[in-house]
């Protein structure tokens, strides 16, 4: 590993506190960041050293999966992080931090890689990069990188002008842009799983699978993000970026897919191929709903007009599902369904393969036969095949049974931890290409423009369900069903 400076804007902020701290002391305890590393937060607020290492500090105690069982190398973590203030519109702080920046690297002896984390809200992106070039902070002797989280843009057109900004400053293979469901360690095992089983292989295509479902069922409502949420949408959030990413993940067809290159441009690939939505389709194609009042786990959840912070009239939609189709050689007639909301009965990330019927079972004319790999990516990690089998207790002829494959061990790596390991070492493998970001855009973009026109009904459903009825029906048109559902 590079000695390295990793400079974090938004160092007070909930991202900084929840995920990047506790990854980079489990990293550190771990061994696998260099011996000389420096962490400079930077922030609004006014702050000592010594106070920003004691929110470090209480944020790993709180929020990290391994904490220290020596105060030794908790104070050996902490030394290593200073605090910055900055306006991100003042030229001026960025020439001081790199004065702070360089007398770390002086006082550590760190070659001048500089990894700059935007833990920000994005409309800041692009002042920050700009300032970082004029400031030449990003005139190094080593390497630059850069990380970003989403929302990258709002629609297509804004996430192209944020692009052109970000690349006045920094090259592509520069950027690292996070999508942290690429850092859950079971989509990162979906290659694994895929390629490395010849069983599975046989199956793995048109002939065999009947469709596939990729479903992200929340059991939150907005929390305190109403602000965000209620501009964004379950489209924004979460579709246009990780649902489509689990998508182009579990469709890949690579044989060597630890190459970053090869991943990445099989992702293009298929996001090439996903064919895009007519006006006229749209409304057969893609459902949305938004929550009221019902009943979660016993407890009665209020509807999300009524959420602090909500629009009485809003009109956003918390619930979306949507049958897609790619139309490549491998997928061509495979019905894809997504589907992802909040309030809904379960938290539960998956992608369920449904495999046809045989012949014996078309010719008895039975519809739902249960033949389904289910590859749970989170809370849960499994992946199981329910197979039919005969139950002797109550001479029922055929039930259901899960054949376990796989089941991960607890206290794993959380996302942010392979992310930001491997962005410290450069490896974009699990990192969103530009070009996957725009295609994404661009096959979103029709249903952002029927949503502002009104082309698609708002459905209600309640909060504890699996989402409105037009979900239902969307595979049922097509002989199927959401194969989880209870
Ligand atoms: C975030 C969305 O990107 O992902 C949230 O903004 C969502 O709305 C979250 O709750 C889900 O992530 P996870 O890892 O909890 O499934």
């Amino acid at each position: 590993m590079d000695s390295m400076s990793f400079i974090l804007f938004g160092a007070t902020g909930d991202l900084a506190k929840r995920k990047i701290y506790p990854a980079l002391y489990n990293l550190f305890i771990e061994g696998k960041l260099s011996p000389s590393f420096s962490v400079i937060g930077l922030g609004r607020r006014e702050l000592t050293d010594e106070a920003f290492q004691n929110s470090v500090k209480q944020s790993i105690h709180t929020f990290s999966r391994n904490t220290p069982d020596h105060q030794d190398t908790m104070t050996a973590f902490l030394n290593v992080f200073r605090y910055c203030v900055l306006n991100v519109n003042q030229i001026g702080d960025y020439y001081k931090l790199l004065e702070v920046v360089n007398q770390r690297e002086q006082e550590l002896n760190i070659v001048e890689n500089r990894m700059f984390y935007l833990s920000v809200s994005p409309e800041f992106f692009d002042v920050i990069v700009l300032n970082i070039k004029e400031s030449g902070l990003g005139t190094t002797q080593g390497w630059k990188r850069l990380i970003i989280e989403k929302p990258f843009g709002r629609d297509l057109l804004s996430a192209q002008e944020l692009n052109e900004n970000l690349s006045q400053a920094f090259l592509e293979e520069e950027i690292f842009r996070i999508d942290h469901f690429l850092g859950k360690p079971m989509v990162q095992n979906l290659d694994v799983i895929e390629s490395s089983n010849p069983m599975l292989q046989t199956l793995w295509d048109n002939h065999q699978i009947s469709n596939i479902q990729i479903i992200a069922d929340e059991t939150v409502g907005v929390e305190e993000r109403a602000g965000y949420y209620d501009q964004a949408g379950a489209l924004r959030d979460m579709f246009q970026n990780h649902m489509l990413q689990l998508l182009m993940m579990i469709a890949i067809q690579v044989s060597n897919k630890g190459v970053a290159g090869d991943v990445r441009a099989n992702k293009k690939a298929i996001m090439e191929s996903l064919r895009p939505l007519q006006e006229e389709d749209i409304i057969h194609n893609v459902v949305l709903g938004q929550y009221i009042a019902g009943e979660l786990n016993g407890n009665p959840v209020i509807g999300y007009a009524d959420e602090q912070g909500v629009s009485a009239n809003s009109r956003i939609e918390t619930f979306m599902a949507a049958r897609l189709w790619i139309d490549d050689y491998f997928w061509n007639k495979v019905p894809i369904y997504i589907r992802t909301g909040k309030r809904l009965k379960e938290k539960a990330t998956r992608i369920v393969i449904e495999f046809k019927e045989t012949l014996t079972e078309s010719k008895k004319n039975k519809i739902n036969s249960n033949k389904i790999l289910v590859i749970d990516i989170s809370p849960n990690e499994e992946v199981y095949i329910q197979i039919n089998s005969n139950n002797p207790q109550n001479h029922v002829a055929s039930i259901p049974e899960r054949m376990n494959c796989y089941s991960n061990e607890k206290n794993m790596p959380e996302a942010y931890e392979k992310l930001i390991l491997d962005a410290l070492c450069g490896d974009a493998t699990f990192f969103a290409h530009w070009d996957e970001v725009e295609l994404s855009w661009k096959w979103v973009q029709p249903i952002l423009n029927a949503i502002d026109n009104n082309l698609i009904p708002l459905e209600t459903y309640e909060a504890g369900s699996y989402g409105p009825k037009g979900s239902y029906q969307l595979l049922e048109v097509d002989g199927h069903r959401w194969a989880l559902d209870a």
